[in-house]
């Protein structure tokens, strides 16, 4: 008996890897992936600075809670990339401290 999947169990179908960037660096996306599911399966874990001593975070909680994995999207910073899905084209940078200028 071959072992079914979840997307076996729903009979579902999964669309065309698309890329986005991520520092410049070009990563490919499986749909519905989240921003951080992208960088994580990209091997990359630390997407933003604290304030002050400039320390990396990434995913904490990942469930929406913590705000640790806060990064920059098309120019937006303060997404929460454990909550935000990614889409084809999107530009992500690293954000540093609160991701303005202070
Ligand atoms: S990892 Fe905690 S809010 Fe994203």
């Amino acid at each position: 008996m071959t072992p079914r999947t979840p997307l076996d169990l729903v009979d579902a179908r999964r669309g065309p890897a698309f890329t986005v960037t991520f520092d410049g660096r070009e990563i490919t996306v499986l749909p519905g992936q989240t921003i951080a599911a992208a960088l994580w399966s990209a091997g990359i874990t630390s997407w933003r600075t604290t304030r002050g001593s400039g320390e990396p975070r990434g995913v904490f909680c990942g469930i929406g809670v913590c705000f640790d994995c806060l990064v920059s999207v098309n120019g937006r910073v303060n997404q929460r990339a454990c909550l935000v899905p990614a889409e084809a084209g999107d530009v992500i940078r690293t954000q540093k401290g609160t991701g303005h200028h202070d």
